[in-house]
């Protein structure tokens, strides 16, 4: 399963990179505006330091708009991935894009029909929104379960990308239905690295070190 992070955040991006965790990028107007700033260079510096995908979304709501601002976007680099709504010009702009070879991850899926659609179009990710679903009460997960069934009956070749991830059950199980990407706020990430048995484990570890130490302080590793 591809790990991507779910963020404009620079520094937040360059530390889980270069633990090597990283396989791309995912980012959306909110996210570019909660960092503040020109989102122009965000993008840039973003785009120069992920080698794998980085999202980067328009803002038009219609079809002439969404394809000057793909090309726009994909000037940024080779690695970047047009992301547009599921609507019906989302996904015309999602045709042509892709037909002319720009990547296309299609965004706010909530249905496995929106997903379905998505990939006849020739999307190569679908962003279905788990967190969100489970916000109103619905089961989020229980989306991605469909759509992988949907997807591995007909093999479609698009690419499911586990979004509004919340917490790390939500990776493991995306993980056990066998998504192909979750994008993880850094947060989220964070936590999937820690366990306190490892912390008190280490701490254990170190204490015994001292105490040999006190023994015979010329002991070294
Ligand atoms: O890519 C954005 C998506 O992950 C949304 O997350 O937490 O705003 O529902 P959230």
């Amino acid at each position: 399963m591809k790990i991507f992070l779910d963020t404009a955040n620079l520094e937040s991006i360059k530390k889980f990179n270069d633990m090597g965790l990283l396989d791309g990028i995912t980012t959306n107007p909110s996210l570019l505006s909660k960092e503040g700033g020109n989102p122009k260079n965000a993008m840039e510096e973003i785009t120069k330091i992920i080698k794998g995908d980085v999202s980067l979304e328009v803002v038009s709501t219609e079809y002439s708009g969404m394809i000057k601002e793909g090309k726009r976007l994909r000037e940024y680099g080779d690695n970047v991935v047009v992301k547009v709504p599921m609507t019906a010009d989302g996904l015309k702009a999602c045709k042509s894009l892709s037909s002319e070879g720009i990547p296309v991850n299609v965004t706010l899926i909530f249905s496995p029909n929106q997903a379905l659609l998505a990939a006849k179009s020739g999307a190569k990710y679908v962003s279905p929104f788990i967190g969100r679903l489970d916000d109103i009460g619905q089961n989020g997960m229980h989306l991605i379960k469909e759509i992988k069934e949907i997807f591995s009956n007909y093999n479609f070749g698009t690419e499911i990308l586990v979004a509004s991830i919340r917490h790390p059950i939500h990776v493991v199980d995306a993980a056990k239905i066998g998504a192909d990407v979750v994008t993880l706020p850094p947060i989220v990430l964070d936590k999937m690295l820690q366990h306190p048995l490892t912390k008190i484990g280490l701490d254990n570890f170190l204490a015994d070190w001292e105490k040999l130490k006190q023994k015979n302080p010329d002991a070294t590793i």
